[in-house]
């Protein structure tokens, strides 16, 4: 039994620098061009999965100079402009599809190689036989093991060093004719033209131009037959920089569409206009409701603002379809994804795996895995979203999806599994065999993992202008938090109880006007943060109302009743689950008793100070004339929940500091809080 993975929904919104390893189909292509340039490449962001392994180390056995550093994701080849030390060897690939295709056509260059080639059971159902007959047509001769003509693995090759004029059935996978494509510079004379059409033409596109980037050309003529016009090794890179893999991104641009919506991930190096056709999947993202912003070779993608249903050709860019079909179940209409025929024969089929599980799940799809099992030209699967049928079949626990091997099943159902399902946390999807990721992308789950923020609870206590509203403005617009404004209870209260014919000086008027109010949250928009505020009897007091001078001279007093901060406390308390339920990343709450009454286990505790001049200032620029040290020194001499520094708190005098420094000095604490434990 493989070991399982219990995914645990996000309960708050997905946040930070998603660490995404570099492109598979970069590294390898990247690997075969440097073997066949001549003299030393130096790559940087390489991959170091199990599919850049297995070329390695064929690349190893066949007698070339890699060295890697994994801690550096460097990988250093030496070229040795076609030539081929080992021309007798046996070679296993795994289930590489890249590995297993772009090797049998290098070894192809060996001018007398003889090379055993076998694969996994998976990889000896993967479509080889184009490839096998293009090369057989040059001159090669791949036979099985019973002496006949090979169609796939195991096989053994018997090479010339000669192509020629080649035609290659690539119908099937479009590794066969990048394959062939990547060779051809170094046998003067080769072309290849194609039986037919293929598939993710963007990665033959990707060849070519990495082609070009090792220095040579490959031109299509008007007869469809790929040449290079310019033939020879290919030019060694001093210093070859691999994109990030853009299939990994797209986990990380479906993830904010189920973690709330407060989430922001960060994708750093993700290059629209690179060489990876899955990039196209941000552009199908944003039409079914993803929010990306691409700044600098940087994808910022924030919560999506729905996840919408329509009709999907996943064709040029199929690698990505398993993304979007695990995030459809939540959808709000169908979603029908076309153009994956070729994928029923990748690392498993990748139509049927989708269907079956998705089915495991409660989910009607069309056509059904049963229909999938009959008929094996079936070309597109629409999912029928439906969260109450998830609720149903993981009523009794996690549900264990099967991965059938397949790196994609695996993360994308993780992504899904991330989707806080029962509004509790309970996880409902288990990952069997997590470590198949080890194909492109061995940390996928750690990577999920810290982009988990945990939920923090900020607490700003100061006295009269010491700067909290701003600063706990600021941090709730920058960090995802909700924020409360404590102060703003007390006035609204204290309008409320002078409008009821209360007065601060007599107790007992206070208490019987407090028994016949109302009271309520209402979550606004503020000044670039959302706040939630206190409603009396539905009636939300503007600015002007709650720093009335009225307000001003009574607040101080009627804060120091026992029955006024006892009928605020719970409230005040509840804000936190407020802020959760309606996925903030926290809630920085402001005050003078927060970090020590009302929230005193608060992550980050943060007491402001200015010194008596600077806030006076600061509220006559307000155009306030405020007792400000007058109510200080009520608000501190109190005898319930006085003003004081709260225990551990960190203390902050802002006189001679800008807002963006005081701001910039808080979330460095926010920030280590809301590390995953
Ligand atoms: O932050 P502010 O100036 O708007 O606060 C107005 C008054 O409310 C303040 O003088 C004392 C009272 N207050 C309090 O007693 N406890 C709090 N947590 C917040 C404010």
């Amino acid at each position: 039994m493989s070991p399982t993975l219990v995914i645990r929904p996000f309960q708050t919104p997905a946040r930070g620098v998603a660490q995404v390893p570099g492109s598979k189909s970069i590294t390898n292509r990247a690997l075969i061009l440097a073997a066949l340039a001549d003299g030393p490449t130096l790559f940087t962001g390489a991959l170091f999965s199990r599919d850049t392994r297995i070329l390695i180390a064929a690349l190893l056995s066949l007698g070339f100079e890699v060295s890697v550093d994994e801690a550096a994701s460097t990988i250093r080849v030496v070229g040795l402009g076609g030539r081929i030390p080992i021309t007798r060897c046996k070679i296993h690939v795994g289930n590489a599809g890249t590995a297993a295709r772009f090797l049998t056509a290098f070894l192809a260059l060996a001018p007398d190689g003889c090379y055993e080639l076998d694969g996994d059971e998976a990889m000896r159902a993967r479509p080889m036989r184009g490839l096998l007959d293009a090369l057989t047509l040059g001159g090669c001769r791949a036979l099985a093991a019973d002496g006949s003509p090979a169609s796939g693995f195991p096989f053994t090759l018997h090479t010339t060093g000669k192509l020629g004029r080649l035609e290659v059935d690539a119908t099937a996978s479009s590794q066969l004719l990048s394959a062939l494509l990547m060779v051809l510079p170094l046998t003067p004379g080769a072309s290849v033209a194609m039986k037919g059409s293929t598939v993710s033409e963007p990665f033959v596109e990707m060849t070519a131009r990495m082609c070009a980037q090792f220095g040579r050309v490959l031109v299509c003529g008007d007869d469809g037959a790929w040449s290079c016009p310019t033939p020879g090794a290919y030019a060694a890179q001093p210093l070859y920089a691999i994109e990030p893999d853009a299939t990994a991104a797209s986990y990380f641009i479906a993830l904010p569409a189920v973690t709330g919506f407060r989430a922001s991930v960060r994708i750093e190096g993700y290059a629209t206009g690179g060489l990876q056709g899955d990039t196209a999947f941000a552009k199908v993202a944003t039409a079914c409701g993803a929010n990306l912003k691409a700044t600098d070779g940087t994808l910022v993608a924030d919560s999506w603002s729905a996840v919408r249903g329509g009709d999907i050709d996943f064709n040029a860019f199929s690698d990505t379809f398993l993304t979007l079909a695990t995030i459809a179940t939540l959808a709000d209409s169908p979603v029908k994804i076309r153009g994956i025929a070729h994928t029923r024969k990748q690392e498993t089929d990748r139509v049927l795996a989708m269907a079956t599980e998705l089915e495991r799940l409660g989910i009607k799809v069309a056509p059904t895995a049963t229909a999938l099992r009959a008929d094996d030209t079936l070309s597109s699967l629409t999912i029928f979203p439906d969260k109450a049928a998830l609720r149903r079949a993981a009523s009794a626990g996690p549900i264990l999806i099967h991965t059938y091997e397949d790196h994609r099943m695996a993360m994308s159902f993780g992504v899904l599994g991330s989707f806080d399902l029962f509004g509790d946390g309970r996880p409902w999807i288990t990952i069997e065999d997590p470590a198949c990721t080890g194909k492109t992308f061995p940390h996928f789950f750690r990577a999920l993992e810290a982009l988990r923020t945990n939920f923090i609870r900020v607490s700003v206590d100061g006295g009269a202008a010491s700067g909290k509203s701003s600063t706990s403005r600021r941090l709730a617009q920058i960090h995802g938090l909700l924020h409360v404004d404590t102060g703003a209870h007390y006035r609204s209260l204290t309008r409320a109880l002078l409008l009821a014919g209360a007065s601060a000086d007599d107790a007992a008027s206070v208490k019987s006007a407090l028994g016949k109010l109302r009271i309520g949250s209402r979550i606004i928009a503020r000044q670039g943060a959302r706040s939630s505020a206190l409603t009396l009897d539905g009636t939300l007091p503007d600015d002007a109302e709650l720093r009335s001078t009225e307000v001003n001279a009574a607040v101080s007093k009627i804060a120091a009743l026992p029955s006024v901060r006892a009928f605020l406390l719970e409230y005040q308390r509840s804000q936190v689950k407020l802020a959760s339920d309606h996925g903030f990343a926290g809630v920085v709450m402001e005050g003078r008793d927060i970090g020590s009454v009302v929230l005193p286990d608060a992550e980050v505790r943060i007491f402001l100070e200015a010194d008596a001049e600077a806030r006076t200032l600061r509220r006559a620029a307000e155009g306030q004339a405020d007792q400000v040290a007058q109510r200080d020194h009520l608000d501190a001499t109190r005898k319930t929940a006085p003003m004081i520094c709260p225990s551990g708190a960190h203390r902050l005098d802002n006189t001679h500091k800008s807002l963006a420094e005081v701001v910039a000095e808080i979330g460095e604490l926010i920030k280590v809080a809301a590390l995953p434990r």
